[in-house]
């Protein structure tokens, strides 16, 4: 994988991508490795876990650890959170990429389809934040005499919401309900979470080539790439790229609580 940024712009650090499979997260946890980051790959199964792990193990510098769980399950992220932790005794980064859909009208959405979505992408990316502050980030304060910690660590979270949030999208009442929500989610975690000095941002991608997108069609790819100001859709790996540059200090160590509209131009923030 190219660097984006300085070589082992990451060492010694550890970072937890979910959704890291398959899409845009896979990428992420590429792209965080390249740079020297211990990656903690999450996802919910364990052997394609350990595929991604070997495939990234081969090209860098630290192989990422594979710690499978459901992002919905309360016990199963503390376990996960508490893995990470065992393993390399910090946590500097979170991305929460972890996603579904259940597309269909308000009309035919069964109650179990949207809570599903919402638990996925809301749920999900509330119990990792709350579990790194919880077991790493907060008694760190504490033990700080509950001061700002202001020893220059990395500590970093970028969310996922989407176009979609903004737009409003046909079918999508429950994931954008979700990916509203995680705009206001990450604007009060990054309030609440400046005593621990960690800065919270999310991105809001456009269309993405990934599996997640395969149920629109070359049509509905071509209708898309019609709506960018750029005439395509993305790449993965140009999220991972953002999402590289969010989580360094030395581009965004100025910036939280921000959203990031990598849209193509579907809209002007
Ligand atoms: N692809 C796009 O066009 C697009 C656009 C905007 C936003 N996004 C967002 O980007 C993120 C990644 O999307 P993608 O396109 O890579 O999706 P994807 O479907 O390719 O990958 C999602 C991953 O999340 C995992 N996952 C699902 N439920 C989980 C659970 N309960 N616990 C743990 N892991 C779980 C899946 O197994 C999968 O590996 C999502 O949050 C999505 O909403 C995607």
């Amino acid at each position: 994988m190219d660097l984006v940024l300085r070589e082992g712009a990451f060492e010694g650090e550890t970072h937890i991508v979910t959704g890291a499979s398959q899409g845009i997260g896979n990428a992420i946890a590429a792209a965080l490795a390249a740079h020297g980051a211990c990656v903690a790959l999450v996802d919910l199964d364990a052997d394609k876990l350990a595929a991604v792990r070997d495939e990234i193990a081969r090209e860098a510098p630290v192989a990422p650890l594979v710690v499978p769980a459901n992002v919905t399950d309360e016990q199963q992220v503390a376990d996960a959170v508490s893995a990470v932790l065992d393993s390399t005794g910090c946590i500097n980064g979170v991305v929460n990429v972890a996603g579904i859909t259940r597309d269909s009208r308000i009309t035919k959405k069964t109650y179990d389809d949207f809570k599903a979505v919402l638990a996925v992408h809301l749920h999900g990316t509330f119990l990792f934040t709350r579990e790194v502050a919880n077991q790493h980030w907060h008694p760190m304060f504490k033990e700080n005499g509950n001061a700002p910690l202001d020893d220059g660590v990395n500590r970093s979270i970028v969310n996922f919401s989407s176009v979609s949030a903004r737009n409003g999208n046909i079918g999508q009442v429950d994931y954008t309900a979700a990916k509203g929500a995680i705009e206001a989610v990450t604007r009060t975690t990054a309030r609440e979470f400046s005593s621990y000095r960690a800065r919270v941002n999310a991105i809001a991608p456009g269309p993405v080539n990934t599996p997640m997108l395969e149920a629109i069609g070359e049509e509905g790819v071509a209708a898309m790439s019609r709506a960018t100001l750029v005439g395509r859709i993305a790449e993965p790996e140009e999220m991972a790229a953002t999402v590289c540059a969010i989580q360094d200090p030395r581009l965004f160590g100025f910036t939280t609580g921000q959203v990031f509209p990598c849209n193509g131009g579907m809209y002007m923030a």
